[in-house]
């Protein structure tokens, strides 16, 4: 067995670390015909990130989520649980729901056009002037549903009608990380950033530190390239970790912890910032102090939405003294994305370019070619490397 080999195994991941592997053709990130695919065979099939359960917290709240062409609405039903409604009303195809975010009043969802009203479970409660009978039944007109988990408070849905368990597609996060204690954890501060690139490159950039020395000065003085380790990649999550030089130091902007460790934090972890991909539209970041996470949807191929939040413990957000922290947290963390952002929007012009063919992987970029494969295999397409 090679050295490379070895190391690789000995680390938990799936594929070989060497320098030179290439890059995916250009193509993967202009493609209109390769995103359409990415749409049918990942967006729609997988297990994806849509919302955080507190947003929808009181029965009747409810968020809109768009997932490429398909609209859901994902609510608080009457016993607790959440629902995932595609934005179809039953009788003629009508869009129910154009509000982003709200609270159903009524306890029930009703079309604007013939007035169609839905229990928050979907079933259909009343259709005015329709009788019963052989050609109509109102069990018939529920409304379509996607599938739902949540994780941590995350709440994941997944359009695939019958999607492979959660559990599988996630068996790398279940129980990773329940120090955090993610669920009690609440949004203390949102930021959304529309860019010009393709969603697999925001992916890419935050897996490899790479770039951190030339591209964020200040993040590579409170964790230091050289600590970047990635942990494993298992089917859907690709993750690692890097080392704070600061005791009881985090990411912000004068490297000082912005609040006391999360819940049941210790040991290790009080030094270490995480940095998990949770395939196709999650990264997320548990940092000593805080969970920092980005939420991807893709617009086309090269356009996407990034909405980044920051949790924090409930009694930090509501603790006017820990307000200079958490503001701490915001700005470096605005600082280090727009640097990335900067470099991914470049990126995308220049592989647009027909002199751009397949580049070359370092041997710190090895988490991408595991990430290039994962796709390949989604999608069903012939790897590059073995057809050249
Ligand atoms: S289309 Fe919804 S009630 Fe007619
Ligand atoms: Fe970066």
């Amino acid at each position: 067995m090679n050295s490379d080999k070895k190391r690789f195994e000995k680390r938990g991941l799936d594929y070989p670390i060497l320098d030179g592997k290439r890059t995916l053709p250009g193509k993967y990130y202009h493609s209109q015909e390769i995103y359409e695919e990415e749409v049918e065979k990942i967006f729609y099939k997988f297990w994806i990130y849509a919302c955080r359960a507190e947003e929808i917290s009181n029965v009747g709240d409810y968020k809109l989520v768009q997932v490429e062409d398909e609209s859901l609405i994902l609510v608080r039903d009457k016993d607790g649980s959440v629902q995932a409604h595609f934005n179809v009303c039953s009788h003629r195809g009508t869009q129910l729901c154009t509000e982003s975010s709200g609270n159903f009043k009524s306890k029930s969802i009703q079309c604007p056009y013939h007035a169609w009203t839905y229990a928050l479970d979907g079933k259909l409660l009343g259709a005015p002037l329709m009788t019963e009978g052989d050609n109509f039944s109102k069990e018939d007109c529920a409304l379509k549903k996607a599938h739902v988990h949540i994780w941590e408070g995350f709440v994941f849905l997944s359009l695939a009608e019958k999607p492979e368990p959660f559990e599988v597609q996630m068996e790398a996060l279940i129980g990773k990380f329940s120090d955090w204690k993610m669920d009690e954890l609440r949004i203390a501060h949102h930021i959304r950033y529309d860019l010009k690139c393709n969603w697999k490159l925001i992916l890419q950039n935050y897996q490899e530190c790479y770039h951190c020395p030339g591209v964020h000065p200040l993040l590579s003085e409170l964790t230091p390239v050289q600590s970047a380790q990635h942990d494993f990649s298992k089917g859907a999550v690709i993750g690692g970790f890097m080392d704070l030089t600061k005791e009881r130091g985090s990411m912000t902007m004068d490297g000082n912890a912005a609040a006391p460790p999360v819940c049941e934090v210790s040991g290790d972890d009080l030094q270490r910032i995480y940095y998990y991909s949770v395939y196709p539209n999650l990264l997320l970041t548990p940092h000593p102090d805080f969970v920092l996470f980005h939420h991807i949807t893709a617009l086309g191929p090269g356009q996407i939405v990034n909405d980044c939040y920051w949790l924090f413990q409930p009694n930090v957000i509501n603790d006017e003294e820990a307000q200079a922290g958490i503001k701490s947290a915001v700005e470096f963390w605005d600082l280090t994305n727009k640097q990335d952002w900067q470099v991914c929007e470049q990126m995308q012009l220049g592989t647009k370019s027909k002199r751009f063919t397949r580049g070359y992987y370092s041997g710190r970029e090895d988490v991408l070619y595991a990430l290039d494969r994962e796709l390949l295999k989604a999608l069903g397409h012939d790897d590059p490397e073995s057809t050249e």
